[in-house]
């Protein structure tokens, strides 16, 4: 096995050394041959409720009003997945699901990754994909709602080229009736599907290639392997 820790990363790969950018390449491809980005299945349900209830409750309910964390039960998240299910892709990692992301309309409608693979380069990787899928259904100007407070998930779709525009209202559905919160709106104008496919292929191969042996790592790790 290579050892990544002994390659210096990539900054450019397309002005890069051509030899130094061919063998990255050649090691990211090994170690992304596992990860694979698809649509999701009804079969993919429970593993994607599991997925968001405890990301959610990670992250998001330390954030949230006492009475919709009341609410956020798995039977809530497992009310609220059936329409998504049909416009999410999923991330596997050795046959593992270990994210997903949903689009609804113009919006990047939830985007979740298993703890052990944040900053793997996976988030990019199904953001990038909503992104196109959006592009190819003529969205111009995509928006998410991000929990007022979730700085790493700000910080990570600033780095992706979205734009905090502010506080707005929005009405959260929970099993038991909407309920309103306020959320930071993002914003980020789309380029042509071509585009958003080919946009850094290269780079986003060995980003996530590298950072995908990372995760494999943790994930053996969490297993007890
Ligand atoms: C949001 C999410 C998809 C991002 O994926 P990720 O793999 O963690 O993102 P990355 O590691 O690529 O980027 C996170 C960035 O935030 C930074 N960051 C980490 N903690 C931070 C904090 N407390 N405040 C500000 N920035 C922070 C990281 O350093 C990184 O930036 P850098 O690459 O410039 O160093 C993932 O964290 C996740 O699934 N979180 C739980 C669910 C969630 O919040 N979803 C978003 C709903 S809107």
């Amino acid at each position: 096995m290579t050892h990544l820790s002994t390659i210096r990363p990539v900054k450019d790969p397309a002005h890069g050394d051509l030899t130094f950018s061919l063998l990255q390449f050649a090691i990211a491809q090994q170690a992304a041959r596992d990860l694979v980005l698809r649509p999701a299945r009804s079969s993919d349900e429970e593993a994607v409720v599991k997925l968001w209830h405890d990301g959610w409750h990670e992250t998001h309910a330390p954030l949230a009003p006492p009475e919709l964390v009341e609410r956020r039960t798995m039977d809530d998240f497992r009310s609220r997945i059936g329409c998504r299910l049909p416009l999410a892709t999923v991330a596997e990692l050795d046959r593992k699901v270990v994210g997903f992301c949903s689009i609804k309309e113009s919006q990047i409608d939830q985007l979740y990754l298993a703890r052990p693979v944040w900053g793997s380069g996976m988030a990019q990787a199904l953001l990038d994909d909503g992104l196109a899928r959006l592009a190819r259904r003529g969205v111009d100007v995509a928006w998410l709602i991000c929990a007022i407070g979730n700085h790493r998930a700000a910080r990570f779709y600033e780095k992706m080229g979205w734009t905090n525009t502010g506080v707005v209202p929005v009405m959260t559905e929970t099993s038991n009736g909407p309920m309103a919160v306020n959320g930071w709106r993002m914003e980020r104008t789309i380029d042509s599907p071509e585009e958003v496919r080919q946009q850094d292929a290269y780079a986003v191969l060995i980003h996530v290639g590298a950072r995908a042996h990372r995760a494999h790592r943790a994930l053996a790790a969490m297993a007890g392997a």
